[in-house]
């Protein structure tokens, strides 16, 4: 039996096709092992969102090459693959084959063909008819939380990003699929799910089908509403792309327990003019008023963001204003990026004017304001009750175990095992710089 050994970079999407891929090789006869060194075949699956990313998958297959004593297989697949398709055999020593994003039901196709005829495959082929999108409960990354995708790629084109050409159209998946496929992790004992998708809220299926009789402006928000009423106890979404983002979506949020009090909605930058540079099709303003009404539910929504700094062109008063942004929106949490230029996209061909130390002072600063903004912020969950999933031992502390709120903090509390897999009460003690702390009160 070959060992197969898989390692994930980059987001949710990528994990998900992670654990559909498992599922797929040990149906057809694979192991997979966690340990690299007994492996027979190595899949990395890349992520090129940023130059750091893409660098990685270059380091690790040389250092694989160097140290591995077995001389395993090894595949690429992911955004990489799709992106950089056969030159990634000419630019890596080592690499045996190439799977792109929307071929990962091919994967053991891919083994066959090197174990016959030796390396150099390459499938960047569409995704087959009848593809599977179950994964195993052996394969799952976590035993109670679960990623559903519900969108896959993105017509969007915002100028700095390479998605939208690594993950290809924007196709939604039929709603009735995902209301069975919710249905059948509910039974398995799955506690939490992520809808996920590049925009979840561009959700447009070709027909109704699954969300007749739901209410909702959008697709997505019928969506939520039908997803709520399959009863799963806690239901995440994640990304959101703001000019799609609707009341009615904070409207679903506010009727039904069980969507979480959680959005995640990048916003980009704090100036019109780079959001017009950026094609992001949304203005401040509007970002706002979205913000305004997200902060308006009675559920006490917990909102992040992603910005990027340093874009082509970006003035200091630009970046001032995305301080200024920030300490409106005051998000509970942001991820801030330097702009990392991705050669094939519109913003490639833009000078990029703001120099490496430039970027460095602008990511520092903006992460200093962040940082005190969200740690204020923060101080309102303390001595408050939180709905806590417990999901695994704590990394850094005996006896601790760590979970995510509703709201979708890392929460962090003294247990037994036996907790795992339940929703606990806990009540917030201590507010740390990325999670928080607290005490179990009852059983939610
Ligand atoms: N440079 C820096 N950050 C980027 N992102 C996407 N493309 C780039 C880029 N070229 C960031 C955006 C996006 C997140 C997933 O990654 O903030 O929301
Ligand atoms: Fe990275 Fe984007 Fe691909 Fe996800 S979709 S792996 S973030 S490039």
């Amino acid at each position: 039996m070959k060992k197969v050994y898989l390692e994930t970079y980059g987001c949710q999407m990528n994990v998900s096709d992670s654990e559909r891929v498992a599922t797929s090789l040990v149906s057809k006869g694979y192991e997979i092992t966690t340990d690299e060194n007994s492996a027979d075949i190595i899949l990395l699956n890349t992520c090129s969102v940023r130059e750091k990313a893409e660098q990685k998958l270059y380091t690790r297959v040389g250092r694989l090459r160097a140290s591995h004593v077995k001389k395993p297989m090894i595949g690429v697949m992911g955004c990489v693959a799709q992106l950089e398709g056969e030159t990634l055999f000419k630019k890596i020593n080592g690499v045996d084959f190439v799977v792109g994003t929307r071929a990962v039901g091919r994967l053991s196709d891919a083994i066959q063909n090197v174990l016959e005829h030796g390396r150099g495959y390459s499938d960047l082929g569409e995704r087959e008819f009848d593809y599977d999108w179950s994964v195993s409960d052996a394969q799952l990354h976590s035993p109670y939380v679960a990623f559903i995708p519900i969108i896959e790629g993105c017509n969007k084109f915002c100028t700095y990003c390479i998605v939208p050409f690594s993950r290809g159209r924007e196709r939604s998946l039929p709603a009735s699929d995902i209301i069975r496929n919710v249905l059948q992790l509910r039974r398995r004992g799955i506690k939490e799910i992520h809808l996920i998708g590049q925009n979840v809220n561009s959700y447009r299926p070709m027909t109704e089908s699954g969300l007749e009789g739901f209410e909702g402006r959008t697709p997505f928000s019928r969506l939520l509403r039908a997803v709520a009423a399959t009863g799963m106890e806690r239901i995440k979404f994640n990304t959101s792309f703001p000019r799609d983002f609707h009341a009615d979506i904070v409207d679903a949020i506010d009727e039904h327990e069980n969507l979480c009090n959680w959005v995640h909605l990048p916003v980009q930058s704090g100036s019109d003019d780079v959001l017009r540079r950026m094609k992001r099709l949304h203005t401040i303003e509007r970002y706002f008023n979205i913000i305004d009404k997200v902060k308006s539910s009675p559920r006490d929504v917990s909102l992040t963001t992603d910005i990027i700094v340093g874009f082509p062109g970006e003035t200091e008063d630009d970046f001032l204003k995305t301080v200024e942004m920030v300490e409106y929106c005051k998000f509970d949490s942001s991820y801030i990026f330097k702009y990392s230029p991705r050669p094939g996209t519109p913003a490639y061909e833009m000078s990029d004017n703001v120099n490496a130390g430039e970027k460095t002072r602008r990511f520092r600063h903006l992460e200093e304001v962040q940082r005190r903004i969200q740690n204020e912020n923060l101080q309102r969950y303390l001595g408050r009750t939180l709905d806590v999933l417990a999901e695994k031992p704590a990394a850094k502390s005996d006896g601790d175990l760590t979970g995510h709120s509703t709201c979708h903090r890392v929460v962090n509390f003294p247990g037994e095992k036996v907790l795992l897999g339940e929703t606990v009460k806990v009540a917030i003690t201590e507010i740390k710089s990325n999670s928080l702390y607290g005490e179990v009160v009852a059983a939610a």
